[in-house]
């Protein structure tokens, strides 16, 4: 058993409750929150480790949409409109991939580690990130991708995908954690999607999809027009998209722990169906920024929880979640920077939890204890200011505890 203390605690709970003078007791779950005054008369003769001045503890914060398999990218692929940026993807594919070795791949989770992030939703194509996620202690949610939208080929991609999702769910562990992505409703075939997602349900595995990330996207799914029509004559021989947004979204009920990554063209109906889903939605505004994309309009989720992911490095120039909160804190100018900030943290930690069906992103008895401590430079005078000011200064974090274990 162990006791942290410091100046505060945020517990990210539905009040963004903070406790001035707090202290944490934990082992691998957390067993008891409470001022220090409180936890020094309940566990006398305990020895408490003290954090430095002006130290928030908060719980360790969740990506929840990364891929690191594209880890290799810094100047190579094209920005500035998303079907370049897909051409770009793919004639550099091979290359990007290659390079991206599980050493770097673990540089990258290290780096992860040292600026918060203690849990990732990691997107992977084809499992060459496996082992530096199974290395690493930061908590992996693995979703195995599926993709391939010509019905030939539907057979040989499922018979590959559950080959991957197999060998994932052998290395499953308290940290390790399989899970089912499905590309997008223009990339995957309604065979593979149908396959795929009941295997998920039979098995109560996590389901994320990429969903109505570009206007491109938007013209193809509803009416087979644009700018991917081009794209899919060049390399699918398609003239019509496989599937329409609606149709794809049916297929997602009874999926316990969903997300939706993007969503920034969904029409209404199509938020409206996400919420009765009761899925989340995975809001990557660097990435939206990167490629020229729309912003998710906050205002119209009437409800839906979304959560933070950097994506990969195929579109951001960095993997740190208070990066990303920063970009998001900036590119959401509409909002109140003070209310905003306790509403990006939450974001980052129980949202992201919830959306793939954690015990994790909350500093409350019982809760997996994955905590992160960072020291603010000076005094925070009003306790109002605290979310807003750690997102502000934070570059890295002074301690992080995955599993009770400082690592
Ligand atoms: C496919 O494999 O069918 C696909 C991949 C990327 C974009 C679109 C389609
Ligand atoms: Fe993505």
């Amino acid at each position: 058993m162990k006791i942290l203390s410091a100046k505060w605690v945020i517990t990210c709970d539905e009040d963004f409750s903070i406790i001035k003078d707090g202290a944490i007791v934990f082992t691998d779950k957390i067993l008891d929150i409470d001022t220090l005054e409180n936890i020094q008369i309940k566990y006398p003769n305990k020895e408490i480790i003290q954090s430095k001045d002006n130290t928030v503890l908060m719980p360790g914060l969740i990506n929840s949409h990364v891929h690191l398999e594209f880890s290799a990218n810094s100047t190579t692929l094209k920005y500035g409109n998303f079907m370049a940026w897909l051409n770009s993807v793919i004639s550099n594919r091979d290359t990007l991939i290659e390079k991206a070795t599980p050493k770097l791949i673990s540089t990258k989770l290290d780096r992860m580690k040292k600026t918060g992030t203690t849990t990732i939703g990691a997107i992977s194509s084809y499992s060459f990130d496996m082992q530096a996620c199974i290395n690493s202690p930061i908590n992996t949610v693995f979703f195995c991708e599926v993709i391939g939208s010509k019905a030939d080929m539907a057979d040989t991609l499922f018979a590959d995908f559950k080959n991957r999702l197999e060998s994932a769910k052998k290395n499953s562990s308290k940290n390790f954690m399989p899970a089912v992505a499905i590309h997008s409703a223009y990339s995957v075939h309604p065979f593979l999607v149908r396959e795929s997602l009941a295997l998920a349900k039979e098995q109560n595995l996590p389901v994320s999809t990429h969903f109505l990330e570009s206007p491109e996207e938007f013209e193809w799914l509803h009416k087979d027009e644009g700018l991917f029509t081009e794209f899919f004559r060049n390399f699918l021989g398609q003239s019509k998209a496989v599937t329409k947004p609606m149709e794809f979204l049916n297929q997602f009920s009874n999926v316990k722990n969903l997300s939706f990554t993007h969503c920034v063209e969904a029409s209404d109906n199509d938020l409206e169906k996400i919420k009765l889903l009761g899925a989340s939605i995975n809001h990557c505004v660097t990435s939206n920024r990167v490629l020229n994309n729309t912003k998710l309009d906050l205002k119209r989720l009437n409800g839906i929880d979304f959560t933070i992911g950097t994506d990969g490095l195929s579109s951001n120039n960095s993997l740190s979640m208070f990066d990303e909160l920063r970009n998001a804190l900036m590119m959401h100018t509409d909002e109140n920077i003070i209310e905003f900030s306790k509403t990006l943290l939450k974001a980052a930690t129980i949202n992201g939890s919830k959306a793939m069906g954690l015990n994790k992103g909350k500093l409350q008895k019982d809760a997996d204890a994955d905590i992160i401590s960072i020291t603010l430079a000076d005094e925070v005078v009003d306790k109002d200011d605290l979310a807003m000011q750690i997102i502000l200064h934070t570059k890295s974090v002074e301690k992080t505890i995955i599993g009770g274990e400082f690592v």
